[in-house]
């Protein structure tokens, strides 16, 4: 076999393409042949396998490096929404389903949520069935996290488990396949097939569309994998599959990556260079949710208020762009394209009735046209995550954030000027490199300041390849990091409790989103700073029906008169229903 034949792995934004847009190349070592391998590599227990052989065979009559010079010759423009050809050493039919059932379980952020329901979306168009069943499934995907050494421990554990799960199947159905997806595949790459030799397949977050070809691979008992990284892969014509069919809400992926390389993240080397999915076919999908009577909509993205899309030429300018005052970025500026702005200023005009939120934003990416828009437009939530990592301005230097605590503070101040009554919410890492008590101490003095609405807090893990890895030194010990954890748990709850006893007496317009977990008797929403709201299920007036008795369902607006808060839920009695349009909400 000529070791160019499967070594080259092509990938563009719609698939097999020319070589100009070759992207990765990928060698690795397949021990049991000891020759150079592509990403597949026989498992032992296969080899004799007649299909095997078949399969040998027709990959050794497959593409050669001569293929891939052809196709760069002569490019094809394809539209997206075009069957791909097969690979010359997969059949068509090889490249379907075949109603194989498939589990998916997701771990992590909800970027990997959105994740999830593209690559389903990928598999249902190629004939595979989704199964909520562990035992009744012939392909089990976990769509995985490397943020925290703890996230990919829980994936370490839950494969052991699998691994029984798989060597249990009986010899008369077809082989349990398990695939793992998304940033673990992508950190850890072959080290993976190779410490686990019952993995069959591996997909890094920009492979999703090659799932067919690498599960029909692994069909043959060999191992398959894509980790290249895309520098234009958005998935903007994959529409995700709304699993849901009462969910109120959704969220539509705007933009994927991250360039800002802050020293402790390895979001950069898991999800690649940012780029962002084209206003039009958001402005598609979200007008979609609508039709569908969803009423709330959240932007996703890794930088999501970075957005920039430079797909239309006209907007290719050389408009510089606006920071929020104090912020510098790690990466030379960039220029031009449609900006948060304009987008956010285009989703929420589709339907009134619908409330927009987005997340996770960077701190530097908030300029005034921004703010005026969240404050003077009524389905913009005023609610805005502003993560601060840190108090200290010396070990925000350290992370390589772009602002010192003074700037950030600031920044806050501004934001509560702009848009009055404005939920704040952040994100804190305690025990990072080089951190003292001092520094901590600042990082606790800021919660006390801001007195955010909601708050998520992490002990520092230190990540191989990041900057912080190659530079710094993971020098707080591990219970001093856990007792700091603890203390800004603490002080987080007792300020988010004050912040949210401020709503105590108020009206707050709240999107019902069904029964209370807690009590059958209650209903549960959210308000517009998306905090949960508890009252009871009551009949009340509709105010667009005046005399109308009715209840709240999932997807109706209602007022409520907030009684009592806590540093997570606010609890309260409905007075009616309404709509975003006519509510009016008090304080
Ligand atoms: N250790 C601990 N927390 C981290 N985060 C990112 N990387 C790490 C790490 N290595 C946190 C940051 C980020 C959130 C999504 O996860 O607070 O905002
Ligand atoms: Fe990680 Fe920083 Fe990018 Fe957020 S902005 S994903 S913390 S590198």
């Amino acid at each position: 076999m000529h070791p160019l034949q499967c070594v080259l792995q092509v990938q563009r934004s719609l698939g097999w393409g020319p070589l100009a847009s070759v992207s990765w190349l990928s060698l690795r070592m397949c021990r049991a042949h000891s020759s150079l391998s592509s990403t597949t590599c026989p498992s032992p227990e296969r080899q004799e396998d007649g299909a095997q052989k078949d399969f040998s065979s027709r990959l050794a009559a497959g593409p050669t490096f001569q293929h891939f010079l052809k196709s760069a010759s002569a490019p094809q423009e394809k539209l997206s929404s075009e069957v791909e050809d097969p690979p010359p050493y997969l059949t068509m039919d090889e490249l379907l389903g075949r109603q194989r059932k498939v589990y998916l379980e997701t771990y992590g952020c909800q970027m990997n949520v959105n994740d999830t329901e593209i690559a389903w979306s990928i598999l249902q168009k190629s004939g595979y069935l989704r199964t909520s069943n562990l035992q009744e499934a012939d392909v089990i995907l976990l769509v995985t996290c490397s943020i925290r050494e703890k996230a990919e421990q829980t994936i370490w554990n839950r494969l052991h488990q699998l691994k029984a799960l798989k060597t249990r199947r009986p010899r008369s159905r077809v082989p349990l396949r398990i695939g793992i997806l998304g940033c673990m595949a992508e950190r850890l790459k072959e080290e993976i097939l190779n410490r686990e030799k019952m993995v069959d397949v591996l997909a890094g977050p920009d492979a999703y569309r090659d799932l067919p070809r690498l599960l029909a691979v692994a069909e043959s008992g060999q191992q398959a994998a894509n980790v290249l990284l895309s520098l234009d892969e958005t998935y903007a014509d994959v529409m995700p599959v709304q699993t849901n069919p009462s969910a109120t809400s959704a969220f539509v992926s705007i933009m994927r990556g991250c360039d800002n390389m802050c020293s402790y993240c390895i979001v950069p080397f898991t999800r690649g260079r940012e780029r962002s999915r084209p206003v039009a076919s958001i402005l598609e999908e979200v007008k979609k949710l609508s039709e569908q009577g969803l009423k709330e909509v959240t932007l996703l993205g890794q930088n999501v208020n970075s957005f920039r899309d430079n797909s239309e030429v006209q907007f290719n300018n050389a408009v510089s762009t606006n920071l929020s005052r104090g912020f510098t970025t790690n990466y030379k500026a960039k220029q031009g394209g449609l900006r948060f702005a304009h987008l956010l200023d285009q989703v929420s005009r589709v339907d009134p009735e619908m409330r927009i939120r987005f997340t996770s934003p960077h701190p530097k990416d908030f300029p005034d046209e921004v703010l005026q828009l969240i404050h003077e437009r009524d389905n913009i939530c005023k609610q805005i995550h502003l993560p601060a990592q840190s108090g200290s301005s010396r070990v925000l230097e350290a992370m390589r954030r772009g602002y010192s605590r003074e700037a950030y503070v600031e920044l806050v101040h501004h934001i509560r000027e702009s848009i009055p009554g404005v939920s704040l919410s952040s994100d804190f890492i305690a025990g990072f490199c080089g951190e003292t008590e001092e520094d901590h101490v600042q990082t606790v003095s800021l919660l006390r300041e801001v007195q955010y609405n909601m708050g998520f807090l992490f002990a520092y893990s230190m990540r191989q390849k990041t900057r912080a890895y190659h530079r710094l030194k993971d020098d707080v010990p591990e219970e001093v990091k856990l007792r700091r954890l603890e203390e800004l748990i603490t002080v987080f709850r007792e300020e988010a409790t004050k912040a949210n006893q401020i709503s105590v007496g108020c009206t707050q317009l709240v999107l019902v989103e069904g029964l209370s977990k807690r009590s059958a008797t209650d209903l549960c929403g959210r308000n517009d700073g998306n905090l949960k709201v508890i009252f009871p299920d009551a009949e009340m007036e509709d105010v667009n029906n005046p005399g109308l008795r009715v209840r709240a369902q999932p997807g109706d607006y209602v007022l409520v008169k907030i009684t009592s808060a806590s540093s997570q839920t606010l609890r309260g009695h409905v007075l009616c229903r309404t709509t975003l349009k006519d509510s009016s909400e008090n304080c």
